[in-house]
């Protein structure tokens, strides 16, 4: 039997649950669903994230033993979970004795196989990313302190003795995989982000720390703790039976390993690309089939998250929301792959035109029809003139293909076109019954034949729909497949097995609703009262909690913004640039090293830090804006002689190059 293999990344217990982890956790959840349904012997794995020392940290701060403290944690995840009925097969913890036995044996082999030595490092360390940055890739803030570029907090210098994976000796064999194999990481444009980045070197990576404890300790070396990621990456082969006896240990393991997908956010793509895939070729293991990174959730613009709390509270969420009614915006609103904003507002106007007046529309006045003309007994198909004929086809036809449409899509994880198909078969049918008009038609006892005709195709649609969601909208299919009297289990069933006209002759069950209409208005009220601010139309609310005025008519002074005058902005020197020479500054991730002609007697070098966004040769001849004056200063040994103007786009800050669309003299100056 075929099998699959998806997961989530495990949650870190350093925050509550949100709506991101929700997010991947649906995916995963659809996915496996719709695997199976399809008879893949599917396992599907998520889980927390449970050692480093923030989580150590956040215990102390909370009066309690770290563990007691992360069960409780672990507590509120499954509870905010429960109600979504997802179908992991595994909840893995990396507290959990067999995951520790686990790590143990991969660091062994690891290092057996010559790809772990120990050294001495030294670097600046987010607690917040588990992550080293070095100075070049930083801000200083005010007071000179170097700043994490993710979170907005301080860095530790931590100099220590720590042991290293030699990363830097897997370059080539990491370019090998991303050429041959495509579909390693996915979406293309994060793929092309990645080979990018491992084009441009790699250095070997601390993975253990001195003074962290509450981790995994190092093999033979109990006052060294396991790198997080190390230890966090492992779970997914720990969790099926890797190097202990979980599920039947190593058949098991042998049985998934290597996963189909792996379901990561944007954020955690690197880790998950390059170091995971390094440590497996190191302990001479399989690398997964795919690694898909989905995009963020935002929240005004900005990404949700613990750190910024502006995250969507999961309680409001299930309050106003049934759950399946979530699962369908979030595979519908975002397209995967990329961004999206979360609003309330956009997610009450999707449920109501699509799961309120489509799907549950359609549903029940089919099955009040089939009630009320044929007491509760789906008609067969009965005979109808030819153009009355000729629609009914359409929409059967119409219905193959969003199944196959659906299936294509679903297959490429496409999931909003998927459902897009689908709901162009709801609309399709919803016009063929109301030019029918099978309420007029059921008037005349003459007009019993074409009204058999309407109904019937309204029903075998319907079934057909009821069985295609069953992956995305599990309770709701659930309940309409109950109405349509199939008690025959079709959920299990794949839609391709389905056969046309199979309904006829089924008594349908009671008729309820399906998706109530959502009352907006009173909703949003509800919510905003919920989170604590005034529903007054004059406010933006922002997620961080502050309410801030509505924007100020044009004329006004908009409040907040620090002014400068002409003279202030005269003394930038803005000038147009040349780009006659660019390459990568080794062992620098995110810098490139530009000569750029200012129409000056000699070009400049300047350096910036776009290397992950950039390829370096096809900057060459580009005109860009420089910061002609602003002083010089040294980065990663080289003198950077002015500033490249970039914008930065959504939360990573990705930068995208000022320039223009016309030509431009070099030295030209910008005012
Ligand atoms: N513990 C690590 C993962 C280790 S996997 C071996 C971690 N945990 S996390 O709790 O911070 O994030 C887990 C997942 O939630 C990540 O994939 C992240 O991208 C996702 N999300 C967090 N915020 C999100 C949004 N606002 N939107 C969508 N997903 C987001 O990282």
């Amino acid at each position: 039997m075929n099998k699959f293999y998806v997961t989530t990344p495990i949650y870190y217990v350093n925050s509550r649950p949100h709506l991101g982890h929700l997010y991947t956790t649906i995916i995963a959840d659809t996915v496996a669903r719709y695997k199976r349904q399809r008879g893949l012997d599917t396992f599907f794995l998520t889980g927390t994230d449970e050692h480093g020392v923030n989580i150590e940290r956040a215990a102390e701060k909370a009066g309690l033993p770290v563990k007691q403290h992360v069960d409780g944690i672990v507590d509120e995840f499954k509870t905010a979970f429960a109600p979504y009925g997802f179908t992991n097969d595994h909840w893995v913890r990396t507290t959990d004795d067999y995951h520790k036995k686990a790590v143990y044996e991969l660091w062994k082999r690891a290092e057996a196989n010559g790809h772990i030595y120990k050294g001495k490092y030294e670097g600046w360390y987010c607690g917040n990313c588990n992550e080293f940055y070095s100075e070049s890739e930083v801000e200083k803030n005010g007071e000179g302190t170097l700043i994490c570029p993710t979170h907005d907090r301080p860095l530790e210098l931590i100099a220590e003795e720590s042991y290293f994976f030699k990363l830097s000796a897997f370059q080539d064999r990491l370019m090998e995989l991303y050429e041959k194999d495509p579909n390693f990481i996915r979406p293309e444009a994060r793929r092309n982000e990645v080979m990018s980045f491992v084009r441009g070197g790699l250095n070997d990576l601390s993975i253990s720390r001195i003074s962290v404890n509450w981790g995994i300790q190092v093999p033979g070396d109990p006052d060294h703790t396991i790198y997080v990621w190390f230890d966090a990456l492992s779970n997914y082969i720990t969790a099926i039976g890797f190097g202990n006896d979980q599920f039947g240990g190593e058949e098991h393991f042998r049985k998934y390993w290597p996963a189909d997908l792996q379901l990561v956010g944007k954020d955690i793509l690197r880790f998950h690309t390059v170091y995971w895939p390094a440590f497996l070729m190191a302990a001479g293991l399989p690398v997964p089939k795919t690694v898909f990174a989905h995009g963020m959730w935002l929240s005004g613009g900005r990404k949700m998250s613990k750190t910024l709390g502006n995250v969507i509270n999961l309680a409001t969420l299930r309050k106003h929301f049934s759950t399946d009614s979530v699962r369908y915006f979030c595979l519908r609103e975002m397209v995967f792959g990329h961004d999206g904003d979360f609003t309330y507002e956009a997610m009450l106007d999707r449920v109501n035109a699509d799961l309120a007046s489509g799907l549950g529309n359609l549903a029940s006045r089919t099955l009040t029809m089939v009630r009320n003309y044929f007491d509760g007994e789906v008609p067969e198909a009965g005979s109808a003139d030819g153009e009355l004929r000729a629609r009914a086809s359409e929409v059967r036809d119409g219905v193959a293909h969003a199944l196959a449409d659906f299936e294509r899509e679903f297959e490429i994880y496409s999931f909003s076109r998927g459902l897009e198909a689908a709901w162009a078969a709801i609309a399709r049918v919803d016009k063929f019954i109301s030019d029918a008009k099978p309420w007029d038609l059921a008037k005349n006892p003459d007009q019993r034949e074409p009204l058999k005709l309407v109904l019937h195709t309204a029903v075998e649609t319907l079934r057909h729909l009821a069985v295609l969601l069953v992956p995305v909208l599990p309770e709701s299919t659930q309940a309409i497949q109950e109405q349509l009297g199939q008690t025959n289990q079709i959920s299990r069933i794949a839609p391709s097995q389905l056969k046309w006209g199979e309904s006829a002759g089924t008594k349908i069950g009671e008729v309820k609703p399906i998706f109530p209409r959502l009352d907006k208005k009173q909703i949003m009220d509800e919510i905003k009262t919920e989170e604590g601010a005034q529903p007054e139309k004059s406010e933006t609310i922002e997620k961080t909690g502050e309410v801030k005025p509505a924007p100020a008519a044009a004329t006004e002074v908009a409040p907040g913004v620090a002014f400068i005058n002409i003279e202030d902005f005269a003394k930038v020197e803005l000038r147009v640039g040349e780009i006659k020479t660019a390459e990568r500054v080794p062992k620098a991730d995110k810098l490139l090293r530009f000569t750029i002609d200012l129409g000056e007697a000699e070009p400049r070098q300047i350096l910036a830090g776009i290397a992950q966004y950039y390829e370096p040769e096809k900057l060459i001849g580009r005109k860009v804006i420089i910061v002609a004056n602003l002083a010089p200063r040294k980065l990663r040994g080289f003198d950077s002689q002015g500033m490249v103007l970039a914008a930065s786009i959504g939360e990573e800050g990705r930068p995208v190059l000022a320039g223009f669309l016309e030509d431009v003299p070099n030295g030209a100056k910008i005012r």
